[in-house]
């Protein structure tokens, strides 16, 4: 989401009032944190209804898998779910389900905070090994920020190459585009979710107003559609019992709120959810990333030196005021944003706890912290760019073809 987005959805009344009375509000177009301009994650919890993802659950999940747990869910960044549980009591069985996650393609280039759930959803089909399918939504991106259609299409496709480049299985993977795939099976899918949902649900999910573009009111169900299976037969011929379940930002939870509701009348089972926090903006956590300020964010395709000048430049510090005043108080982590992104980027648990350790206790100084991250996401952009280069026009058409990919659900 971005801040044309957030600008051109129309809060409505009670929304609007529950802003301004200091209370968060998060929906697909719009994450205002609270008073204090942060997210709270326990209260998301309770008002969305989801679960709190356990280290119980994480354990289980080694356990199955036996590998051990991603960073992500090691470190709470990966943090709630619906029905977690039930996808692994099926693998647990030998049954068979299968991953669906997409992208909006708003921007060029991915920025940190895009990957998030991408890189997640990329170890889950590894340790799995299931079918995964991705949905570029450039008719969203059309309808919401007026993009025109062969601008959305471009970016699909430009996006599709930072998403190859993150190392999904192309025998597992099919990654398709709404301009291109709607039709057939999606389209009958669609029709059928959208006779279940009044335009009253719909307004009250997404918070439309009677002035937004009737395109906007169709939408939620292209999204909601390819959590059934039959959306896919080229992968799952008429199974409808493959179960289905969604990695994402906890933003996009309302969808899939809708989704769940219309599941049974469909004869389907309810997708399940495992649901991450949000990126941070450099200038902080009640700052918001936006591809179109390119100094809020790091972007898959910075060069090593925008790198360097925007984590010094920008990066909110949580630092002292005063080398004194850090030295005797410590940094205050909570707020410091190079730390928070090295939570989620570096993968060494006990160098990240001896970075928290020294630069909570103000014995490292900001600046050595910076130059941690640095090192850390230069490295990171870095590869992914290399990997980047690799995924050539004939690689995108092997993802997005339509193909019999029914061998996909052997493990
Ligand atoms: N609406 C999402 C976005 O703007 C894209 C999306 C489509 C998605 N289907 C999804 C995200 C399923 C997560 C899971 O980025």
């Amino acid at each position: 989401m971005t801040a044309e987005e957030q600008q051109q959805a129309t809060p409505p009344a009670e929304e609007a009032a529950a802003a301004e009375s200091g209370e968060q509000v998060i929906t697909p177009w719009d994450v205002q944190g609270g008073a204090d301009g942060k997210v709270d994650y326990n209260k998301l919890i309770e008002q969305f209804g989801v679960s709190s993802l356990t280290q119980d659950l994480v354990q289980r999940i080694e356990r199955l898998t036996g590998r051990p747990a991603h960073p992500f869910l090691k470190r709470g960044i990966i943090f709630a779910h619906r029905d977690l549980h039930e996808i692994l009591d099926c693998y647990e069985r030998g049954e068979h389900f299968y991953l669906y996650t997409g992208r909006g393609p708003s921007s060029e280039a991915l920025h940190l905070g895009h990957l998030v759930p991408i890189m997640f959803t990329q170890w889950l089909q590894e340790v799995f090994d299931v079918p995964l399918v991705i949905q570029l939504t450039d008719d969203e991106k059309t309808l919401w920020r007026g993009l025109e259609q062969a601008e959305a299409r471009r970016l699909a496709r430009e996006n599709c190459k930072d998403i190859i480049a993150c190392g999904f299985d192309v025998n597992k993977t099919f990654i398709f585009s709404d301009f291109e795939y709607v039709g057939g099976a999606f389209y009958r899918h669609i029709i059928d979710i959208q006779r279940c949902v009044s335009m009253n649900q719909v307004r009250g999910i997404f918070g439309l107003t009677q002035d937004d573009n009737i395109g906007k009111i169709g939408f939620p169900a292209v999204q909601a559609a390819p959590s059934f299976p039959g959306v896919f037969p080229h992968i799952f011929g008429d199974r409808k019992d493959v179960r289905c379940l969604i990695p994402c930002a906890i933003d996009q939870d309302p969808y899939f709120r809708m989704t769940r509701d219309v599941a049974p009348r469909l004869g389907y089972q309810k997708p399940a959810l495992i649901e991450a926090r949000f990126f941070p903006a450099l200038q902080g956590e009640s700052g918001k990333m936006s591809a179109s300020d390119p100094n809020s964010a790091v972007f898959v395709n910075d060069s090593a030196k925008q790198i360097k000048d925007k984590i010094n430049k920008y990066a909110f510090s949580g630092g002292g005021a005063t080398l004194e005043e850090h030295r005797s108080r410590g940094a205050n982590l909570d707020i410091d944003v190079p730390w928070k992104y090295l939570n989620f980027f570096m993968e060494d648990d006990a160098k990240l706890a001896a970075i928290g350790r020294e630069y909570g206790a103000g014995r490292m100084l900001t600046g050595e912290v910076k130059a941690e991250l640095i090192a850390l996401l230069t490295d990171i952009v870095g590869r992914h760019q290399q990997a980047r280069t690799q995924v050539t026009e004939d690689i995108v058409d092997a993802f997005m073809a339509v193909r019999p990919m029914h061998s996909a659900l052997k493990r």
